[in-house]
């Protein structure tokens, strides 16, 4: 055994997840790929390139549009239509042949989205009336932001309602779980963060009305698929987006106290340069964490290892590579390095470059580009 085999030891231990069996502590991070068709429905490409990151412990899905009005992107893929869950279990089909575990990430854009992105032309809504600034990517490049509608409190009931439809949709589809995004300056996120809540009613003001929403959709969710198919992303202090949280951790403890009780699978947390995020986690969360270094210092091997046997976290979530390593734990396992991203190009595009055809460490050729 080699000496980097050895400082990655701790991310090969197996780990017990709710209802499952995890056979290391590496999860892959839920990263946006736009992949899927004009109706959201996913296709062969997404299941051959979830199918080969089946090593994971467990595979967190790109975000999922939970319903119409929470569509980011054109090309993203939603969970709330028949032919988008016949496209997702195609996919998990796919990961559970070769060996996976797989979760749905439900991604909800609140003011992020923009009337060119989505299907039906509408207007994006939100907690409060405060647009973005930046321009909106869209299919025919970058547009002016549109402000967001302020969401009634009827339409506040209806949102949760259609998070726990679109879990339940994501059980249909044979997702092992759920986890809901409310990190990353999406919707939930946009309740809790002081300027994107301007609201007066019960669900804003305070710290009781700010958690409020994510609070109902984590219990909506936990009620419809049961809370240990059921993980929660945040990321307390994280700016992404234009989001600004000017004292994140009485707000993110009263959220973690309120949610205990739920029993659920995981709090997924991002590490923040400035706030202690996965520290505070660690103290007012009883339950398993998954760690995030964060997007501002890509997951290493060393970084990764560290988290999990320093005790920060129980498992740790690895993004960026796992575009270039469709192999990641296998790498750990032989103690061959990650390999690097060839183009940042591909993040976002459509078809196979840059998203099926990294080799893993053990073959030389490459899949065959479209
Ligand atoms: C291309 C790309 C897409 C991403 N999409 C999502 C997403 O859909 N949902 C989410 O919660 N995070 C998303 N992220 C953030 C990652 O999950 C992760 O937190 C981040 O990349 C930092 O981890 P890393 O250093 O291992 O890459 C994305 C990141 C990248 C690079």
């Amino acid at each position: 055994m080699n000496t980097s085999t050895k400082r990655t030891d701790p991310l090969l231990d197996t780990y017990r997840l709710g209802a499952l069996h995890l056979p290391n502590r590496v999860v892959m991070a839920p990263m946006t790929r736009l992949r899927a068709d004009l109706d959201g429905v996913p296709g062969d490409l997404m299941a051959t390139y979830y199918a080969q990151r089946a090593g994971a412990g467990l595979i967190v899905s790109e975000g999922i549009a939970p319903s119409v009005a929470g569509q980011q992107f054109l090309t993203e893929p939603g969970l709330y239509s028949t032919a988008q869950v016949e496209g997702w279990r195609r996919v998990t089909d796919a990961v559970h042949e070769a060996g996976g575990r797989i979760f749905a990430q439900l991604m909800h854009t609140g003011r992020s989205g923009h009337p060119a992105n989505r299907p039906d032309g509408g207007t994006p809504v939100a907690p409060s009336v405060v647009p973005r600034t930046e321009p909106v990517h869209t299919l025919d490049g970058k547009v002016a932001p549109v402000a967001p509608r302020a969401l009634t409190l009827r339409e506040i009931a209806e949102t949760v309602a259609d998070y726990a439809a679109s879990a339940r949709a994501a059980l249909r589809a044979g997702f092992d779980g759920v986890e809901i995004h409310g990190a990353n300056g999406y919707l939930p996120h946009q309740f809790l963060a002081d300027n994107t809540n301007l609201r007066t009613d019960a669900y804003g003001g305070g710290t009781t009305g700010r958690v409020r929403f994510p609070v109902e959709v984590t219990a909506a969710v936990a009620d419809a698929v049961g809370a240990d198919r059921v993980g929660l992303r945040l990321s307390p202090g994280n700016r992404q987006f234009e989001m600004a949280e000017h004292d994140p951790a009485p707000v993110y403890r009263e959220l973690l106290r309120q949610i205990a009780p739920l029993g659920l699978a995981y709090l997924h947390v991002t590490e923040d340069p400035v706030h202690p995020a996965l520290a505070d986690a660690r103290r007012d969360w009883p339950g398993t964490l998954v760690g995030n270094t964060g997007e501002h210092e890509e997951t290493t091997p060393e970084s990764a290892a560290a988290l999990v046997a320093g005790g920060r976290a129980d498992l740790v979530s690895v993004g960026r590579p796992y575009i270039a390593n469709p192999d990641v734990v296998e790498r750990l396992a032989a103690g061959v390095p990650w390999a690097a991203i060839r183009e940042k190009d591909f993040h976002y595009t459509s078809g196979a470059r840059g998203y099926v055809d990294y080799p893993r460490h053990n073959e030389d050729l490459v899949a065959p580009l479209t």
